[in-house]
């Protein structure tokens, strides 16, 4: 299992991790400074991405968009990017967040991956390094709108090995999960750690 230590402030989270290619990424909290690295992460999503994840087709973010997504309080709103490269070079392939909901023990959570790297793993990731924070904070589930054709976000939930409960709405099914640890969220979690790990000592190396 993952180990729960969690910085004394996760404004400072900071991880290495491997995909399961073997590519090496970065999940770090989300910063003030972010915003032209988040804005640039929204316009390469494609319409479809943008779609799924603000259920509207958004061309833009406006500059108190980019002050709520990036101006984070790490209590109530806590974010994560998945980056590749450091520094200037440092570019999100990802990003996931949540919101604690009225209800102090629940929060909704939602992840936007750039297209070209679906299917690597940045989804689950992103929602296990969540999850895990969440733990620390005294939240014990989390909640999701997804729309009902969202096959992948689905899926990563559905792989997560937390117990989902869910309800058909129109055109959405939400979900409601308890992010405690589970003998299937452990063996998920171990699982994806051994691919990550046999992949990175593959002859090759890692797709980059
Ligand atoms: C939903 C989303 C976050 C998933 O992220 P991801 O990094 O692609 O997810 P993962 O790589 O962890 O994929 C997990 C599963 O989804 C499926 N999947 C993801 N991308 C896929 C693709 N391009 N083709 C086929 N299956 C895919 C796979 O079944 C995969 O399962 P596997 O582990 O057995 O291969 C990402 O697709 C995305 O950003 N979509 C647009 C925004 C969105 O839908 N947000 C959700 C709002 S709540």
């Amino acid at each position: 299992m993952p180990s729960e230590s969690v910085p004394s402030s996760p404004r400072e989270y900071n991880v290495h991790e491997t995909l399961r290619d073997g590519a090496k990424i970065r999940i770090r909290a989300i910063r003030p400074d972010d915003k032209g690295r988040l804005l640039e992460h929204f316009h390469g999503l494609s319409p479809a991405s943008v779609h799924n994840r603000f259920f509207a087709m958004r061309r833009e973010l406006s500059d108190s968009d980019l002050a709520r997504l990036t101006e984070l309080d790490f209590r109530d709103h806590v974010g994560l990017a998945a980056t590749f490269g450091d520094a200037e070079a440092e570019r999100f392939i990802g990003v996931g967040r949540y919101i604690r909901a009225a209800e102090p023990a629940r929060a909704e959570v939602a992840f936007a991956v750039l297209d070209e790297h679906h299917g690597r793993g940045v989804g689950t990731l992103l929602l296990e390094h969540l999850a895990k924070l969440a733990r620390a904070s005294g939240i014990t589930e989390f909640e999701a709108d997804v729309l009902a054709d969202n096959r992948q976000m689905l899926t990563v939930f559905e792989q997560s090995g937390f117990r989902l409960r869910r309800e058909a709405r129109l055109g959405t099914v939400h979900l409601v999960f308890s992010i405690g640890e589970t003998a299937a969220s452990s063996k998920a979690h171990d699982e994806r750690a051994s691919a990550a790990a046999h992949a990175e000592g593959e002859i090759g190396g890692p797709r980059k």
